[in-house]
């Protein structure tokens, strides 16, 4: 079984769909391991620690893309230059990785029609058996973390409260928007950077964990929130007079707000714009917003993807690869899942790829095999 690691095509793309510790746990599965030179670079793994872990370095990606039978990756391959990458596999070859199943849909049908069985890491399902899988929740954490350390880098004052002998400083005030994994890591810490700090969320399960952290929830007074979950743990688009309610408490409470961190998403749909142009000009000048849902189109109506900006005197990052600042620890827990999910669909006695079709975790999870697209999801999306 050959598993092959290309490098990230996307310049801006600093984490590896591998790791030294994945590379010998990957062996240990069966696989030969084929890394791209340079795949590891921009997460710090030389090739030296990847060769050393048991991987084949190769400077030939193609002629390795021939012969795979997985491929791994952080993002799905592009559609640029003919997706020449993709082209290169073998139809029937696995593909595993955020293949943005929602924003990429040409993408996904051209994987299909190349005869690919792609699995995406974001349809994961959120069941305890595929906790250690889960890739959307280990990257959200990390990127939760990077945003406040972005924040606060970009803020032109101190977090703590300090009190000197030259005059005190107050303490930061800091908002969360969405207080989900990357929510509730960046509530932690700008915690224990100092600062004080509140949380919006439209589940209200999300209160008792927001104020567990030392937190204050805002709410919004409305009997739609208890109908704001789904069964499988996501927020719902709320209603336009849900949404009219929310967006007058949180345009006062922003008033008061140095750095805010929005990471608000609904799978599927267009990130809920929370923070109007209007609520950014009556910001303090000199406040910070880190746009955490800057690719599914912003929380932040001034927002842009990939740029950060300033208007009104407030900078919006809208910065769509946060854990990428932390790219040594999020590759590390992302080739964690990957193998975890790997698990799956190899029989190690025999050391064959023998993915089980009935399994609810590859089910879920696989967007197009034998030359159709046939996620359920998916397929549901594209009949409407
Ligand atoms: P997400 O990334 O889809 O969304 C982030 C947050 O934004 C969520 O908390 C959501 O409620 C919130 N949000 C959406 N629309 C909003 C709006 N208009 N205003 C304010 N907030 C809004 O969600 P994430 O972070 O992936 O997790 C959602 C839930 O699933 C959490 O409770 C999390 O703890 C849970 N979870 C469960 C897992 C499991 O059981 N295995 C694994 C990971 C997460």
């Amino acid at each position: 079984m050959k598993l092959v690691i290309p490098k990230e095509r996307d310049l801006l793309e600093r984490r590896m769909a591998g790791s030294p510790d994945a590379v010998k746990r990957l062996r240990d599965l069966g696989f030969e391991v084929i890394v791209e030179a340079g795949a590891g670079a921009g997460a710090g793994f030389p090739d030296a620690a990847l060769q050393e872990a048991g991987a084949t370095l190769t400077g030939d990606i193609a002629e390795a893309l021939g012969a795979a039978d997985v491929v791994l990756r952080v993002r799905g391959p592009a559609m640029e230059d003919d997706g020449w990458e993709f082209r290169r596999m073998r139809p029937g070859a696995v593909l595993i990785g955020f293949l943005a199943p929602w924003q990429a849909h040409e993408r996904i049908a051209a994987y299909a029609e190349h005869g690919l069985a792609a699995f995406t890491m974001e349809f994961m399902p959120r069941i305890t058996r595929a906790q250690g899988m889960d890739a959307l929740s280990s990257q959200a954490n990390l990127g939760g973390y990077a945003a406040v350390i972005e924040g606060a880098r970009l803020f032109g004052r101190a977090f703590p409260m300090m009190v000197t002998a030259a005059g005190t400083i107050a303490p930061a005030r800091v908002l969360i928007l969405g207080a989900g994994v990357a929510g509730l890591q960046a509530i932690a810490t700008a915690r224990r950077l100092g600062a004080i700090v509140s949380a919006m969320d439209v589940r209200p399960a999300a209160r008792e964990q927001v104020e567990s952290l030392g937190a204050t929830f805002v709410e919004v007074d409305s009997d739609e929130k208890h109908q704001a979950e789904t069964t499988a743990g996501y927020a719902r688009e709320m209603s336009a007079n849900y949404r009219q309610r929310q967006a007058g408490k949180l345009h006062e409470h922003l008033k008061r707000i140095d750095v805010v961190v929005t990471t608000a998403l609904i799978p599927g749909r267009p990130a809920p714009v929370l923070v109007t142009a209007e609520m950014v000009a009556d910001m303090k000048p000199g406040s910070v917003i880190i746009d955490m849902a800057a690719e599914q189109g912003g929380n932040c109506e001034l927002s842009e993807n990939g740029r950060t900006v300033v208007k009104h005197g407030v900078t919006i990052v809208g910065d769509a690869n946060l854990a990428g600042h932390v790219a040594a620890d999020a590759s590390a827990l992302y080739a964690r899942n990957l193998v975890n999910f790997l698990t799956l669909m190899v029989d190690t006695e025999h050391r064959l790829l023998e993915p089980d079709r009935d399994d609810e975790i590859l089910k879920a999870t696989l967007v197009c095999r034998d030359g159709r697209i046939v996620n359920p999801v998916l397929a549901q999306k594209e009949a409407s």
